[in-house]
């Protein structure tokens, strides 16, 4: 694909987070990028998509189903934000079908290990189909801010890493699919794959033990769907080890509106230590030597968002650099892959099941074989 071509996308789950993409899309119309086509079950998600195509005045086909948008063969990329249950079918018709499609999966990349094993497996025999999985968090401005800071050296050797999230509660989803661990993967999965993903890249390293504790304290006691009371938790501490030694904390809670920052990541190296803050989009950095008088504070901004969404402008570069993979034709790999899907996924699986069992759970117990973390 040359750098003008026209790149027609296909978006399969038109709810909020689809909506969101396809607006995003929209945001990218001058670089050739248009939907042709979504495909949704769901009548009002249906209705809602063509109501953006026609402010768009994009022509829009509607699919009430995955297949028969891939069997249309009217696009070249899709973007798959269903719930995280039926991630794993839809990946592997996607894979498996004859035409190749490339892929913007949401997270989390699957719900158990074991799907997202064979998800890898089968992108493997198709090295004409690019697979970026939607960890976004990468690249909000504050956290792409401090990544960079981090990978220049200027906090010297990573040794500790922690995330604080502090938030509202889950959402209202189309048919309350969010309330049940079995449908999300449970929250350590659903919502915390984002801060395990970070954790990794901050520390350079794959993940070897898990130790989490947890439970359904505040949220959701009072819902009940088909006869049944919500099991997703609501609050936790998850402690991660990594191979080189290095440590991460996340400490999430679900009933924390009264916060100033939903996000507070902190990274501390051997010889320094920086900080970034959302959604007050600012980054803090100073080094042992230089101490607390000359902490630098910066502003994160990114000029080349043109849309903020709902997650502070990382959906529009995500976008972005997903496009840029695309037109590479197999020069460049797409930023975030499917390795890094299975890892985030299993750093949560191994956190749920520490809280079940009360103890520390290994890596190689969710992964089942190590060799999938040594080719990463
Ligand atoms: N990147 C982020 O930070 C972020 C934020 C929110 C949600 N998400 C992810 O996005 C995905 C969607 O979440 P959402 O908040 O949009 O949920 P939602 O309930 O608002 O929308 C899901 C849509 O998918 C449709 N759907 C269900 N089964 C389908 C199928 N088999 N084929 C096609 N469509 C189907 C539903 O009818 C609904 O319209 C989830 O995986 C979620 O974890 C990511």
């Amino acid at each position: 694909m040359a750098a003008n071509d026209k790149v027609k996308y296909g978006i399969i789950g038109m709810g909020m987070m689809g909506r969101e993409h396809f607006i995003n899309l929209h945001h990218l119309r001058s670089q050739g990028v248009s939907v042709v086509c979504i495909a949704d079950p769901h009548l009002q998600s249906r209705q809602q998509a063509l109501k953006l195509a026609n402010a768009f005045d994009w022509p829009l086909k509607v699919f009430p189903g995955h297949q028969e948008l891939l069997d249309s063969g009217l696009c070249d990329v899709v973007v798959v934000s269903t719930p995280n249950m039926t991630h794993y079918q839809i990946l592997m018709d996607i894979i498996n079908h004859p035409k190749p499609h490339h892929v913007l999966v949401e997270k989390p990349l699957c719900t158990t290990v074991a799907d997202c094993k064979k998800v890898v497996e089968a992108a493997r025999k198709r090295p004409d189909i690019l697979v970026q999985v939607g960890l976004e968090y990468r690249y909000m401005p504050p956290v792409a801010k401090l990544i960079q800071i981090v990978k220049s050296g200027s906090i010297g050797q990573v040794k500790m890493v922690a995330i604080r999230e502090h938030r509202f509660p889950f959402l209202v989803k189309v048919n309350d699919w969010n309330r049940f661990n079995e449908n999300t993967g449970g929250t350590l999965v659903e919502k915390c794959c984002h801060f395990f993903d970070l954790m990794r890249l901050f520390v350079g390293s794959n993940p070897m033990r898990v130790m989490a504790s947890g439970a359904v304290d505040v949220n959701h006691k009072d819902e009940m769907y088909n006869g049944k009371v919500p099991d997703i938790i609501d609050n936790a501490y998850v402690i991660v080890e990594f191979e080189n030694g290095s440590r991460g904390m996340l400490d999430l809670c679900m009933f924390a509106e009264g916060s100033k920052n939903e996000q507070e990541i902190v990274v501390v190296g051997n010889t320094g230590k920086g900080e970034a803050f959302v959604p007050e989009s600012i980054v803090r950095f100073a080094t042992r030597e230089a101490g607390r008088e000359d902490v630098q504070t910066l502003k994160a901004e990114d000029d080349r968002i043109k849309y903020e969404g709902l997650h502070h402008g990382s959906s529009y570069l995500e976008h972005l650099n997903f496009l840029s993979a695309i037109r590479a034709k197999g020069a460049k790999v797409p930023a975030v892959d499917l390795q890094d899907g299975l890892i985030s996924v299993a750093i949560g699986v191994a956190a749920q099941l520490s809280i079940e069992k009360g103890r520390f759970i290994a890596i190689e117990e969710v992964m089942e074989e190590l060799n999938c973390i040594a080719s990463a």
